[in-house]
């Protein structure tokens, strides 16, 4: 490796941040890139993965011992539980032990990225002020991001490396199996509709089809994430990063419709993970039908985090001028994007 080539270490490589940062990094090259997974993944050209149990502080360190030339570490994994409290222990855990096990053995270290979210401002909670600005007051505890933010602020102190936290709100792009995927959630509640020869209802809460709200692409998120990270200038802050338009589904759910050829019928509020429980026999049948690649049922249904984002009858959106502020200017049409991950999971093969 020359000193002009970064090393970025990227955590949570099979997730749908960290698999769409993967991708971006590849594409701009000058980057050797090691993902960090528990389920690993396939190494090729300057891309290696490793598969690692980051809740286990002694596998991280001997698995991560070698890493002693790393410049960046970007960190995006997630561990999901059923409760904020309960996410605080493992998400907390996963940070410090890889951060333990690179920090003193990277003399180039340059950069630690955090990936945050909304859940920074109460969002997750209720009502909660917007825009919501990065200068905003924290809320009560517990909240993961902010443990998380602590550690990385206080384990700085006095270093040469610096830390940015990247604030997106919910990410579109693609991925399988994971917990938070709202592009397969629709594409798949979509699907289904149209083989059960019903119309498109959005599923939400009623005052959730009418309140303003905002996306994140997650190519988008990758390329902001980059920039903070190797923009001296923007070490040791927060940044909000979203497509820049705003939203509501009253307007964006008939488009979505018209993706998949169906009609829309007035919203039904309805628990998917209720309403789509019994549905693996009818997903089984539509991969056979339509000769689709064969993805497990629970790898495309979160649900759960349908039901969550649906249920948001309160506007929904950030301030994401300071990152513009900085210097970057990239922005992305929500329904473009949208229409784009759909196509792109129908060239996948993953639905119909
Ligand atoms: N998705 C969204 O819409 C969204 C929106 C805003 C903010 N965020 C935030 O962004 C962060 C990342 O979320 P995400 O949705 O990208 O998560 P994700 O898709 O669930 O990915 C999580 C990654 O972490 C890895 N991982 C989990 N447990 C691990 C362990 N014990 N050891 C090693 N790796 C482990 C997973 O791979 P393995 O399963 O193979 O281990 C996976 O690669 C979270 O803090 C989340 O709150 C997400």
């Amino acid at each position: 490796m020359t000193q002009e080539t970064k090393k970025a270490v990227i955590v949570g490589a099979n997730g749908i941040i960290g698999g769409n940062l993967i991708r971006h990094l590849v594409e701009i090259g000058g980057w050797e890139i090691i993902g960090l997974s528990r389920r690993g993944g396939a190494s090729e050209g300057k891309l290696r993965h490793i598969a690692v149990d980051l809740l286990d502080a002694a596998d991280a360190k001997a698995k991560l011992a070698h890493l002693t030339d790393v410049t960046h570490i970007f960190y995006a994994a997630y561990q999901d539980r059923p409760t904020w409290a309960e996410l605080v222990p493992p998400n907390l855990a996963m940070l410090v032990n890889v951060v333990e096990a690179i920090e003193p053995i990277a003399p180039r270290l340059e950069h630690i990225s955090l990936m945050q979210g909304y859940k920074v401002y109460g969002a997750h909670l209720g009502p909660f002020k917007t825009p919501a600005r990065e200068s905003d007051a924290n809320h009560m505890p517990p909240e993961f991001n902010i443990d998380q933010q602590d550690f990385l602020e206080a384990l700085q102190k006095g270093k040469s490396w610096t830390w940015s936290a990247l604030r997106p709100s919910v990410v579109i792009g693609y991925a399988l199996g994971n917990p938070m995927n709202l592009a397969s959630v629709i594409a798949v509640y979509a699907s289904m509709s149209k083989e059960l020869g019903i119309p498109l209802r959005f599923p939400g809460k009623p005052g959730a089809y009418h309140s303003l709200l905002e996306m994140t692409d997650a190519g988008l998120l990758a390329r902001a994430t980059v920039f903070v990270a190797t923009n001296p200038s923007c070490g040791n802050q927060a940044y909000n990063i979203n497509n820049g338009d705003l939203f509501r589904w009253s307007e964006m759910w008939p488009k979505i419709a018209r993706f998949f050829d169906l009609e829309v019928a007035p919203p039904l509020p309805m628990s998917l993970n209720v309403v789509m429980a019994d549905k693996e026999p009818l997903w089984n049948a539509m991969v056979k039908k339509h000769r689709l690649a064969p993805t497990p049922y629970a790898d495309v249904s979160a649900w759960g985090f349908g039901d969550f984002v649906f249920g948001w009858d309160y506007d929904f959106f950030a301030d994401g001028t300071k990152l513009r502020r900085a210097g970057f200017h990239d922005y992305v049409d929500t329904q473009e994007m949208f229409m784009r991950v759909f196509a792109d999971l129908r060239a996948r093969k993953i639905i119909p």
